[in-house]
C-alpha cells in the first residue's frame, strides 16, 4: 500500500466580492487528481505558476476544503480538517515553504522553536525535548551553539535549515516540500536540495517535491508528476518524463527549464 494515497480530488475556491460583498464566484482548481507516493519515494511534482501545485499540497495537509479521498498511512485526511484531527496527521505530514522565515517566529530562540511540536504533542520531558533539538540540530547541518540564537539573528538559508527541523520533530511519514529553495540565491540553494538528499538518506522519509522547474526535480525525483491547469497530465519515472515526455505540454516545460541553463547531471539513480 502506498503511504500517500490521493483519490479523484478536486476542488475550488469560492472568490467574493469586493469587501466580502456582491456576487461569490467559484474557482474551480484541482480536477480529478489521482496520485500515489510510496514510503520512503521522493516524487516530484511540476506545472506552471498558478496550475494548482500548492493548493493541492494544502489539501494534502487538510488546510483547505476538498472533495475526493487523501490517505496518509492509513490514517484519512478530513477536508478542512479540525484542529484535532490535523494533530493527529501532524505524526503523519510535515510541509516546508518557499518563504524560509514563515511560520518561524522571528523572537522566538531555535531551540525553543524546534521543541514546540514536542510541547504541543506533550511529548517528553524537558531534558528529552532539549536532547532531540539538539539532534535535530545536527541533522540540519547547525552546530549546538544554534539553538540560542534567535531566528531574526540567522541568514535565509539558516531560517530555511530551521523550519525543516521543525518539521522533522515529530517524526513524519511525509514532508511536503513547496519550492523550498526558489526564494534562495542558487548556492545556498544547492545546498539546502543536499540537505534535504541527506535527510531522506538517513531518515527513509517520503519527500513531495513541489516545483515548477523540471530540470531541478528530475535531479531530485524518483517520479515525476505534471500539472496543468489543476490536472495530472502526466506521471512516471524521473528518467522517463525527462527523456521521453509524451505531452507537449511537458516538452514545454523542459524548454522552459532548459533555458536556465543546460539539463541537470542526474546523480541519483
Ligand atoms: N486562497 C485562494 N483563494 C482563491 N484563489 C486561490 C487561492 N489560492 C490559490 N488560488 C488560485 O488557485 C490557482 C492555483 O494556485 P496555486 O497557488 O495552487 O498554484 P501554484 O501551482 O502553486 O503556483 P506557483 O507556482 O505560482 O506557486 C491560481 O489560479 C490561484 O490564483
Ligand atoms: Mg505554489
Amino acid at each position: 500500500m502506498a503511504l500517500l494515497e490521493v483519490r479523484n480530488l478536486s476542488n475550488r475556491y469560492i472568490l467574493r466580492g469586493e469587501n466580502g460583498l456582491g456576487r461569490k464566484t467559484v474557482k474551480p482548481v484541482l480536477d480529478a487528481v489521482n496520485l500515489d507516493i510510496a514510503r520512503g519515494e521522493i516524487f516530484g511534482l511540476v506545472g506552471e505558476s498558478g496550475c494548482g501545485k500548492t493548493t493541492l499540497g494544502r489539501c494534502i495537509l487538510g488546510l483547505i476544503d476538498y472533495q475526493g479521498e487523501i490517505t496518509i498511512g492509513g490514517l484519512r485526511q478530513e477536508s478542512r480538517a479540525k484542529a484535532r484531527h490535523r494533530r493527529a496527521m501532524a505524526r503523519k505530514v510535515q510541509a516546508v515553504f518557499q518563504d524560509p522565515a514563515a511560520g518561524l517566529n522571528p523572537v522566538k530562540k531555535v531551540g525553543w522553536l524546534l521543541e514546540e511540536p514536542l510541547r504541543i504533542h506533550g511529548l517528553g520531558s524537558a531534558g528529552e525535548r532539549r536532547r532531540r533539538a539538539e539532534e535535530t540540530l545536527e541533522l540540519i547541518g547547525l552546530d549546538i551553539s544554534y539553538r540560542d540564537r534567535r531566528v531574526d539573528e540567522l541568514s535565509s538559508g539558516q531560517k530555511q535549515r530551521v523550519s525543516i527541523g521543525c518539521a522533522l520533530m515529530l517524526g513524519p511519514d511525509l514532508i511536503i516540500a513547496d519550492e523550498p529553495v526558489s526564494a534562495l540565491d542558487v548556492s545556498v540553494g544547492a545546498q539546502i536540495l543536499n540537505l534535504f538528499l541527506n535527510l531522506h538518506e538517513r531518515l527513509g522519509c517520503s519527500l513531495l517535491f513541489i516545483s515548477h522547474n523540471l530540470d531541478l526535480v528530475y535531479y531530485f525525483c524518483d517520479r515525476i508528476a505534471v500539472m496543468e491547469g489543476g490536472r495530472i497530465v502526466e506521471q512516471g519515472p524521473a528518467e522517463q518524463i525527462y527523456s521521453a515526455p509524451k505531452q507537449p505540454y511537458t516538452q514545454k516545460l523542459l524548454e522552459a527549464s532548459r533555458l536556465g541553463g543546460g539539463p541537470a547531471e542526474r546523480q541519483r539513480t
